[in-house]
């Protein structure tokens, strides 16, 4: 059977999402209360894989839920185009039954043979504008609309400026508009530095990481029970372990056991023990190595890369005393690429002087590749 209950794809939002409840929930409330309360304004920041657009998904089911009206976009360029052309136009008319005007013109045959000649002309003119369009609409909905932008960074930064301005202007008129906006750490850094994004740089910041051991567990055992079957203690204790908290770990070793164990046929219950269990933890390590690890490492500069690679000869926490011995380098270029790397989450500070990796399975990654390259041709 080819069903799985599991969704290790980015951008799919899973059939059990987990961990989020308390964003979402002060979300909804500031749904609630009106004009002025901070979460209508949040900004999502995290790594990779973090589930940043499953909790846009969710944000917006949230708003949906409530009666308000979702314009949901990614930062690509054209974004403002997008907005101005096609969603606003789209909104306003889905909120006028009516959008056109249907003017007499002249009869030209007996009525009622349909030779009433008549004029359609558009109420909304399709470009007034971002802001001109954004105040209509939020004064015929009956609740409010919610913007969210996915993947914010600065490839469109004069066009975030652009809208967040409008944002903000509709704020202080106090219309009910809400906006969520999302993006990977490096980006948002950069992106808050500019002059023109400020009302972004004062909105409701939740950092997202991992998820509680309770919520990892709930993420492997629901949908496995929802589908009829179930973990063995032991496998799920292992497997929620292997998880680190990290969102797509759920997916990738949930989804690999529910395979590893012969997923269910026929209402026959399969349990996913040890074993199944053992396999997923090993296949999710290789993908997430190639769809994380790999492509956040195929960014560093060979010094950053070097850093990481003298944190993996440690077990635990890497003393920065080390690093520096270690790569023969000033305490202060060491610094530099600490600070560089703490940045962009791929690392994080556990205390004065040491650090530890940020993604999980990234130390037996590095250590894996400098052990053995491909193998060789025979
Ligand atoms: N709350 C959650 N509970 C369980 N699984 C989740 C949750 N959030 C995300 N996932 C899963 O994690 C994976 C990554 O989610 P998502 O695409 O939202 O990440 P992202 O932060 O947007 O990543 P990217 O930076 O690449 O855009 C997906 O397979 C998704 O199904
Ligand atoms: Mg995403």
């Amino acid at each position: 059977m080819n069903f799985n209950p599991f969704t290790p794809t980015f951008g799919t939002s899973p059939s059990h999402p987990v961990g989020r409840e308390e964003i979402i929930a002060d979300f909804r409330t500031s749904l609630h209360q009106g004009p002025g309360a901070p979460s209508r304004a949040m900004l999502l920041v995290g790594t990779r894989g973090v589930g940043k657009t499953v909790l846009l998904n969710e944000l917006e089911d949230t708003a949906r839920e409530e009666g308000w009206l979702v314009v949901s976009e990614t930062a690509l360029p054209g974004l403002t185009t997008r907005l101005n052309d096609e969603h606003l136009p789209a909104l306003l008319a889905s909120l006028d039954p009516h959008p056109t005007t249907r003017r007499i013109t002249g009869i030209t045959a007996p009525a009622g043979l349909g030779g009433i000649r008549s004029e359609v002309s558009p109420k909304h003119e399709p470009k007034r504008g971002i802001r001109g369009q954004l105040t209509t609409a939020a004064g015929l909905v009956n609740h409010g609309i919610l913007i969210t932008v996915d993947e914010i960074g600065r490839a469109t930064v004069e066009e975030l400026a652009e809208l967040m301005a409008v944002i903000q202007h509709l704020f202080r008129e106090r219309a009910n508009v809400a906006i969520a906006a999302a993006g990977l750490p490096e980006e948002v850094a950069a992106l808050l530095d500019h002059p023109g994004i400020t009302f972004l740089r004062r909105a409701n910041r939740r950092i997202l990481g991992a998820v509680r051991r309770e919520d990892a567990e709930r993420g492997l055992a629901d949908p496995v029970t929802t589908a009829g079957a179930h973990w063995e203690d032991s496998a799920l204790r292992a497997a929620v372990e292997a998880t680190h908290g990290y969102p797509f770990l759920i997916q990738l070793i949930g989804y690999h056991a529910w395979n590893a164990a012969g997923g269910v046929s026929d209402g026959d219950a399969v349990a996913i023990d040890g074993a199944a269990a053992g396999n997923a933890i090993e296949r999710a390590a290789v993908e997430l190595g190639n769809l994380v690890i790999e492509p956040t490492l195929a960014r560093c500069t060979a010094l950053e890369r070097a850093f990481l690679e003298a944190m993996a000869l440690d077990d635990g926490d890497s003393r920065l005393a080390d690093l520096i011995t270690r790569l023969e380098k000033s305490p202060d270029t060491v610094s530099q690429y600490r600070r560089r790397l703490l940045d962009r989450y791929i690392i994080v500070a556990t205390g004065h002087g040491l650090v530890r990796f940020a993604i999980p399975g990234m130390r037996e990654y590095l250590r894996r590749s400098s052990e053995h390259g491909p193998l060789p041709f025979w």
